[in-house]
């Protein structure tokens, strides 16, 4: 099969374009991964070649030796995934001691991997250790979640509640919650390191400032994880905007009613008095 026709290559340029239409991709902003299946690696054989000189990843990911990514390239526009894809996204392959990569597909005019490689292999490697199922990281720059890291306390309780609250479905959906990551610079390993910690715990990350990390198991519930938070983000924002206040809203007992009723557990500390 050529690479472009493989499912998992149109479900990743899919995503790519849904979060370019959504918004979230201005320039350059933005990145997504995938850790492909051993199967899926087999049927597109043929269309790798392994003549590129192996790179370092800026950090060491023994867990994902050996195994294949699908990425996008770094300074490469999510507009152009659809129209340009041998030349915005590209297949590496993870050497056996986990540290180095090189292109076996894609990416080129001489593309090299998004700069936030370190953050999604250091991601999928915490994933793959709590849950063989997950191999998609996904990074945009939503707009009404990064509005909210100027006024929210930048606390995993504080956006967890918030965002709960401004949808019935949204503790049914993240039912771990959301991590916050401080401000930092981003694109290297201190970053990925702050990351992959709160992804042991969560499948969402905010980024203060800068955007959101989601993890999944496929690429519709991986969307479907960043769209919900952005929704419930959204909802927040135009509710600060009418009143500081809410008049009312979901309640402690309220979520303990709703955890109950879906049989999700929701963590106490996300249930405090106000
Ligand atoms: P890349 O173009 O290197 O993927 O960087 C975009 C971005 O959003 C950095 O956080
Ligand atoms: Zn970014």
């Amino acid at each position: 099969m050529k690479v472009l026709d493989a499912p998992f290559v149109q479900g990743f340029m899919r995503l790519a374009d849904d979060g370019w239409q959504m918004g979230w991709h201005e320039r350059n902003g933005g990145n997504l991964s995938y850790r492909v299946k051993a199967e899926e690696i087999k049927g597109i054989r043929d269309g790798l070649c392994g003549d590129d000189a192996w790179q370092p990843i800026g950090a060491s990911v023994p867990l994902l030796a050996g195994e294949y990514f699908l990425v996008t390239g770094s300074g490469k526009y999510f507009r152009n995934v659809m129209r340009a894809p041998e030349d915005s996204i590209g297949i590496i392959e993870v050497d056996a001691a986990g540290d180095h990569y090189r292109i076996v597909w894609g990416l080129v005019n001489g593309g090299k991997p998004t700069s936030e490689l370190p953050s999604h292999l250091m991601n999928l490697e915490v994933k793959k250790k709590r849950d063989e199922k997950y191999r998609v990281v996904y990074h945009c720059h939503a707009t009404n979640l990064i509005a909210l890291t100027f006024v929210l306390p930048l606390t995993d309780e504080a956006f967890t509640r918030e965002l709960w609250e401004m949808a019935t479905e949204c503790p049914v959906v993240f039912p771990d919650g959301i991590g916050v990551v401080d401000w930092m610079v981003p694109g290297g390993r201190d970053i990925a390191v702050a990351t992959s910690r709160l992804m042991e715990s969560y499948d969402v990350a905010v980024w203060a400032h800068h955007g959101m990390f989601c993890a999944g198991e496929d690429f519709d519930l991986t969307f479907g994880l960043a769209h919900t938070v952005e929704k419930a983000a959204e909802i927040l924002v135009k509710m600060l905007s009418m009143r500081p206040d809410k008049r009312q809203t979901i309640t402690p007992q309220n979520f303990r009613d709703l955890a109950a009723a879906f049989k999700v557990e929701l963590p106490e500390k996300f249930l405090y008095e106000k």
